[in-house]
């Protein structure tokens, strides 16, 4: 048996990039003689196995076809006689469909080492369209590799705009679909995979509420930039410059969906857009089972990002209300997570960016006053159940009524 480095191990090293985890390709061998050498397999029908000291992946070359919509739909081919040629060519990206031996010999078939040099992302052959995950793959190597320069070939995003269209995008399960999400958020330039994917027409399928963005006008005074679409991706850019975490990301792309439902004859203004915009938050949320604490944050954030930029003159009930929402007496971690996005928005905006954000500081204050009630006293007074919280939510808002009176003006 010959075994090969394949995939994402070979692409990093040749782009100089650090290499996390390698994937094994066996040509020439059977699931005996893996499991003789002590390899664990993987899954019951899946030729892939772990390493018995490392864990690493060792798959053995197999030919695939497809056998139906989604990804359950595979027929899969691995016999000692399949090549290396012939696994390399149902891959993804001509990048991604190399293999280097423990000399570090490169086979390269399909010219990755040329695309590497040229920074494009090509698809390896007509199996591309196999598995309609690779649209979601395409758009965060895109991201990822923006910083280098990299682009998607023409042929490929056209490739991608019929999988598009075909309807088979519908067939990925939420899980598959969140994971590449959530990676491609975490990327230096998540909204180079929002821009990808609306160019393919992916975005108009996976997320229609980010995509109606795109073409809806804001008030130039507020929004120099305009448009609604190139804001969010804004203020998903400064997420990233930021170095934010996927919570805050997800609440950044999904806090204005509610512009999207403005009747044209209002615009530029989107009364209400915040409420207008939850059951959209909800829906973005639900179809992709996004873990809790994303989902969460979206809906806070989308309900009372324009608080947080009005801080400064929310009366003290309502600055209580705010508090009280965010539970952050208990979750002063969302709190902070919240303020993180508000400020993303602020400076997601056309000439923006290096604005000064008092808001921030304001908030954590009012959080730090309403947090310093003592409630034993309160006890001690003879209050209990409903009585008790009445009376520590009225001491709050004199701690609020006197941080607002303290701060400068
Ligand atoms: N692959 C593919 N199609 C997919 C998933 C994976 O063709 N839908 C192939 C690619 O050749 C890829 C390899 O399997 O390089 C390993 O996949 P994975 O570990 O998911 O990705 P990497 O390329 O290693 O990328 P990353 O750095 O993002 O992990």
């Amino acid at each position: 048996m010959q075994i090969y480095k394949v995939g994402g191990a070979v692409r990093d090293r040749l782009l100089g990039k650090p290499v996390t985890d390698i994937d094994w390709v066996v040509v020439g061998a059977t699931t005996e003689e893996m499991l003789a050498k002590g390899f664990r397999p993987v899954g019951a029908d899946f030729p892939v196995f772990l390493h018995p000291k490392s864990g690493e992946e060792y798959a053995l070359a197999r030919t695939e076809r497809k056998n139906g919509r989604g990804y359950g739909g595979f027929i899969f081919h691995a016999s000692p006689d399949v090549t290396l040629e012939e696994d390399l060519i149902r891959r993804d990206l001509t990048i991604n469909a190399m293999a280097e031996d423990d000399q570090q010999n490169l086979t390269d078939p399909y010219h990755g080492q040329r695309d590497l040099e040229a920074r494009l992302l090509r698809h390896v052959s007509p199996a591309f369209a196999e598995d309609p995950l690779r649209v979601l793959r395409v758009a965060r190597f895109a991201a990822r590799y923006a910083e280098l320069g990299f682009t998607v070939a023409p042929e490929t995003l056209e490739l991608m705009r019929q999988l598009s269209e075909s309807g088979e995008l519908e067939a990925l399960t939420p899980e598959r679909s969140w994971k590449e999400i959530a990676r491609a958020l975490m990327e230096d330039q998540p909204q180079v995979f929002i821009e990808v994917l609306r160019e393919c027409g992916a975005l108009k399928v996976l997320m229609p509420e980010v995509d109606a963005l795109f073409g809806v006008p804001q008030p130039e005074a507020h929004h120099p930039e305009i448009d609604t679409g190139v804001h969010t991706l804004s203020v998903l850019e400064q997420a990233a410059l930021h170095k934010q975490p996927l919570t805050v990301r997800w609440a950044c792309l999904l806090h204005d969906l509610g512009k999207g439902l403005t009747p044209e004859e209002e615009w530029p203004r989107h009364i209400a857009h915040e409420h207008k915009g939850l059951k959209l938050i909800k829906a973005v949320n639900e179809r992709f089972r996004a873990p809790k604490d994303c989902q969460e944050l979206a809906l806070l954030v989308g309900k009372y990002h324009t608080h947080g930029h009005r801080a400064l003159e929310l009366k003290p009930s309502t600055l209580l209300e705010l508090l009280q929402s965010f539970d952050v007496y208990r979750r002063p971690q969302r709190f902070e997570e919240f303020i993180a996005a508000c400020e993303m928005d602020a400076r997601g905006r056309k000439g923006l960016e290096q604005r000064s954000y008092p808001q921030a500081d304001y908030l954590r204050g009012a959080a730090t006053a309403a947090r310093s009630v003592a409630v034993q006293p309160l006890l001690e007074k003879g209050f209990k159940g409903p009585e008790l919280g009445e009376a520590i939510k009225g001491e709050r808002l004199k701690a609020l009524k006197a941080y607002k009176e303290a701060a400068p003006a």
